[in-house]
């Protein structure tokens, strides 16, 4: 553990790392345009340049590393004039496009001007080289070549990360731009991250270009839900609405990068196909009723089949969407408050879905199979609870995010479960099985809901609800707990948190942990 001095400050820092990340520790800013932790350093933007004593030259932070008794100075004379004339160079050529730049708020160029330099241009406005503009470059990447500060984060993430090598730096001196190969536009299933560590607003995205400025952004921390990764992510939304989601970086999971399938997937969860309250099934309509009607009509009959055929009637399916905390409600509710052995899972993903690649993505399009699995949750299980059906015995079936006709086929659906009683669906959509649902319980989708989820290498990761489920959907555990009241009159915690305690209590796989534990990078099985 070395010991250096940075701005007058000393501090001890892990051996290996560099100016930067060690600044970073005193609290200190060493402004950066090349270097990004989670690629290679090639010092090419010497934005990073800093005054260390007894070294001749100023040094770059980002591949300079620490040594013993360094003393280093970010805010001396000599590297202010650094910095604001590497500024002054980079803006040289750079348009007067802020105003209708979409990185506006969260641009580098921008903030950096700001903070290190603040002086006027002294280039004439006419003599500036112009390159092309708003370029679509393929898979959703808008290039504008006259804003880029040929910093290379781009070009080495299709080198170093996807090995596409999409991008390059072509032509020479001020007329150098990045570019795709002639005929060759980008196309790979992660250029979504280009977009994110590019410093300034030379690549955006096409989807959210001109949609809304980044300063009315709130930022939730959570977890995708598009695979069994999980892959930790900022949920970026205002007043109801995501916009888009960026990836978190978490070392024991996604490193800094996201798939663009899961980028793009919160477009799905907030369309016309929600479901805003409950309904029961009125001939053949479905017909909107209160949350009181329907807990009334529900536990009614979970207590009439119960006692007419035995506790066995009921029974349910989890869904491999449901959160862990959800799960187990709905486990307890259905073993020790109703009394049946009757629960099955559903881990399905479509058959035209994305195959694992040796990056992120993961062909179980479900981000809690392992969960269940830790709960003690049968892997499927469907088979043993069509049986049910066939021999008469299983009469009522609670659907928990499980859209079976979808994964079934309606053929194979009606053959194995069209002779239930009763069918009560418990989902955030109006999908095909709820168009042959007797009853429908209206739920929040992931970005509305406080939980949990286990990916499949059993990291146990937080969602956080970036705000309330649309009408009077309400999360699933308030859902299941108000169920079980009307079936016992026992009131139940409707806090994830203390769920997850509970469950900490119980399940042996998740002993040890608790919510607020888990922290930003999430915690393991036992
Ligand atoms: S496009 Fe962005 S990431 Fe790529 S070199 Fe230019 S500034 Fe850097
Ligand atoms: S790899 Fe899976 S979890 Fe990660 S962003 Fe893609 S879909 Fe989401
Ligand atoms: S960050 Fe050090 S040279 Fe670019």
């Amino acid at each position: 553990m070395p010991k250096l001095t940075i701005d007058g400050r000393e501090i001890e820092v892990p051996d290996g790392i560099n100016l930067i990340q060690a600044a970073e520790r005193a609290g200190i800013e060493i402004p950066h345009y090349c270097y990004h932790p989670g690629l290679s350093i090639p010092g090419n933007c010497r934005m990073c340049l800093v005054e260390v004593e007894k070294a001749p030259k100023l040094q770059v932070g980002c591949s300079t590393r620490v040594a013993e008794g360094m003393v280093i100075h970010t805010n001396s004379p000599r590297t202010k004039t650094a910095q604001k004339a590497v500024l002054e160079f980079l803006l040289i050529n750079h348009p007067i496009d802020c105003p209708v730049c979409d990185q506006a708020g969260e641009c580098k160029l921008q903030d950096y001007y700001m903070d290190y330099d603040a002086q006027p241009s002294r280039f004439p406005l006419g003599r500036k080289v112009r390159k092309g503009k708003a370029i679509d470059a393929g898979s959703g990447v808008m290039l504008d070549q006259e804003r880029c500060v040929l910093c290379a984060r781009c070009t080495r993430f299709f080198d170093e990360v996807t090995h596409t090598s999409e991008l390059a730096i072509f032509e020479r001196g001020d007329h150098c731009k990045i570019d795709t190969w002639p005929g060759r536009p980008i196309n790979n299933k992660y250029a979504g991250n280009v977009i994110d560590i590019c410093p300034v607003g030379a690549l955006t995205e096409k989807e959210f270009r001109f949609r809304m400025r980044v300063w009315y952004l709130h930022r939730t921390a959570s977890v995708c839900a598009g695979c069994e990764r999980g892959c930790s992510i900022d949920i970026h939304h205002q007043r109801g609405r995501i916009y888009r989601y960026k990836p978190r970086e978490n070392p024991a999971v996604n490193s800094y990068w996201m798939c663009d399938e899961g980028r793009h997937s919160f477009a799905g969860l907030q369309n016309e196909t929600r479901l805003v309250t409950a309904l029961y099934q009125d001939g053949d309509r479905l017909v909107a009723e209160s949350w009181p009607e329907a807990l009334r009509r529900a536990s009614t009959k979970i207590m009439a089949l119960g006692q007419q055929h035995g506790a066995n009637a009921i029974g349910a399916v989890i869904g491999a969407q449901s959160t862990n905390e959800e799960a187990f409600a709905l486990k307890c509710l259905i073993k020790d408050t109703i009394g049946s052995d009757q629960i099955a899972t559903l881990s399905w993903s479509s058959p035209g879905a994305s195959p694992d690649d040796n990056l992120l993505i993961r062909a179980n399009k479900n981000p809690n199979s392992r969960g269940l699995a830790a709960l003690g949750l049968p892997a499927d299980g469907l088979d043993g609870l069509a049986s049910g059906v066939a021999a008469g015995t299983l009469k009522m079936l609670i659907a928990l995010r499980s859209d079976l006709v979808r994964a079934l086929g309606e053929k194979t659906f009606v053959e194995r479960f069209g002779a239930l009683d009763y069918l009560l669906v418990v989902d955030t959509d109006a999908n095909q099985t709820c168009q042959m649902a007797n009853q429908v319980l209206p739920i929040g989708a992931y970005p509305e809901i406080d939980g949990s989820f286990t990916n499949f290498k059993g990291r146990v990761q937080r969602i956080r609800a970036a705000f309330a489920p649309p009408g009077e959907a309400l999360p699933a555990i308030e859902a299941i707990a108000r169920l079980g009241h009307a079936l016992d009159g026992v009131q139940r915690s409707v806090m994830a948190e203390q769920i997850f305690g509970e469950l900490a209590a119980a399940e042996p796989a998740f002993q040890g942990l608790s919510l607020s534990g888990l922290g930003p990078h999430g915690a393991d099985l036992r």
